[in-house]
């Protein structure tokens, strides 16, 4: 009953934070592109005017007028905001980390093989972590550090590298890359909470008071949306890892996290300025794409190519089924024992031989190659079994007697 009563709740959670996402995203893009877009005023204009621009959309033509200030009297009787996109995104994000991560026993928070941390000490690191980040963060940028970018950047990435190497110390490979898209997640909504509205209103009261405008208040703005545009597609590929053990299913996950990361940011650069605009951030994006592919093929290639098994002694299905009962039918079966799962986890059964062969593919994937199944190996499966299974696929899969090639 919690069970199915939690996949209702993660269903309207998901998509409310998918749809949120989009919509803070989609302003993200929107706004940097119309900053970038924007050509000198082609007509004399009032007021202190950054540029302009026109579109064609939705069956009509729009004319957009950047202004640096406005004066008390041209304030509009509505001005639009953009912030309910930010904090919902957050909302449903923790809420949803809650249901997944936190519920449930922590299956997906911890994995035996990585640390012996419990659940509760997982929860407690993750909710430090998502507030440490930001006050860290905030911190670096508030200081004098922040007059020379470069170098609060390079303090900014070396931060993040030792994140993703010691969340993957901690957390199951699958929660570690999540945790670090949730802190850059909680960064990049704290920043419109507490840097980007706060300019805004700033800028607005003085406005409204007939006070000159202090313009370091919108350039310390802009600098935070910056940060958070360029964060929008990290962030992204984080949590989309999540369908894609083969990027956390290694030992050197932490390389693939950073690697995704600097490919994130450097594709959105290439998104906005082209790809002749700055050689080194297109290099930085090839390597880090290159490198993350080579790492998880590297990992994973001896444990997927048949020649590996040569030697090994042929494997009988029964063998075969007896660890897949043992190890993995607590939850992939028609009515999983696992109280956690109300359904067969991705409506994957294990509990029948013809089910067992037709997965194959999947099971050298994710119990073999990746070691991602057992589910934070919560069942116990051996390294030696692991093999078993391994040798058994590459003889072919079979469910009658396999004679030795
Ligand atoms: C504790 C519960 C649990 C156990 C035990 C478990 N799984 Fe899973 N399995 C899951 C969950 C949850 C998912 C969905 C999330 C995911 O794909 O990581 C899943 C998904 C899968 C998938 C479908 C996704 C894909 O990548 O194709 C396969 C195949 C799979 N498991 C194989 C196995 C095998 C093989 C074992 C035993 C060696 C096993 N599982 C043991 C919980 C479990």
């Amino acid at each position: 009953m919690l069970a199915l009563a939690l996949e209702w709740l993660n269903l309207l959670a998901r998509c409310t934070h998918v749809i949120a996402a989009i919509m803070w995203i989609g302003d993200s893009f929107l706004f940097m592109w119309l900053d970038s877009s924007l050509a000198p005023p082609s007509r004399k204009r009032e007021g202190d005017v950054a540029g302009e621009l026109w579109m064609v959309h939705s069956g009509g033509f729009y004319e957009v007028v950047k202004r640096r200030y406005l004066a008390p009297a041209e304030l509009p009787p509505r001005l639009h905001w953009f912030k309910w996109e930010a904090y919902t995104t957050w909302i449903s994000g923790i809420f949803l980390l809650g249901i997944v991560y936190y519920f449930g026993g922590g299956l997906f928070l911890v994995d035996r093989s990585v640390s012996a941390i419990g659940v509760p000490a997982a929860i407690g690191v993750s909710l430090a972590l998502l507030l440490a980040g930001w006050l860290v963060y905030d911190a670096l940028w508030t200081s004098p550090l922040a007059r020379r970018p470069a170098v609060a950047g390079l303090v900014s990435f070396a931060l993040i590298v030792a994140l993703a190497y010691g969340l993957t110390r901690v957390f199951s490979g699958r929660a570690a890359f999540l945790h670090l898209g949730a802190m850059l997640g909680t960064i990049m909504a704290a920043n419109v909470w507490r840097r980007i509205i706060p300019a805004q209103a700033h800028m607005l009261a003085a406005t409204r008071a007939g006070k000159p405008v202090d313009v370091t208040y919108g350039e310390r703005a802009k600098m935070r949306s910056i940060h958070n545009h360029y964060l929008t597609l990290p962030v992204l590929f984080t949590m989309l890892s999540n369908h894609f053990p083969g990027t956390w299913g290694h030992p050197l996950a932490w390389a693939s996290l950073v690697s995704l990361v600097v490919l994130g940011a450097s594709v959105k650069y290439v998104m906005n300025f082209g790809v002749r605009s700055n050689r080194w951030i297109v290099l930085a994006g090839a390597v880090s794409f290159v490198g993350a592919v080579t790492l998880a093929v590297r990992a994973g290639a001896p444990a997927a190519s048949a020649s590996a098994y040569r030697g090994d002694p042929p494997v009988a299905f029964a063998e075969v089924q007896a660890i897949i009962a043992r190890r993995c039918v607590t939850c992939h079966a028609a009515k999983p024992s696992n109280p956690a799962f109300a359904e067969p986890p991705q409506g994957v059964r294990l509990d029948e031989p013809q089910r067992i062969v037709s997965l194959a593919p999947r099971i050298l994937a994710r119990a073999v190659v990746t070691e991602t199944m057992p589910l934070g190996n919560l069942t116990g499966m051996t390294p030696e079994e692991r093999r078993t299974l391994g040798a058994w696929i590459a003889q072919g899969a079979k469910i009658g007697s396999t004679s030795p090639r």
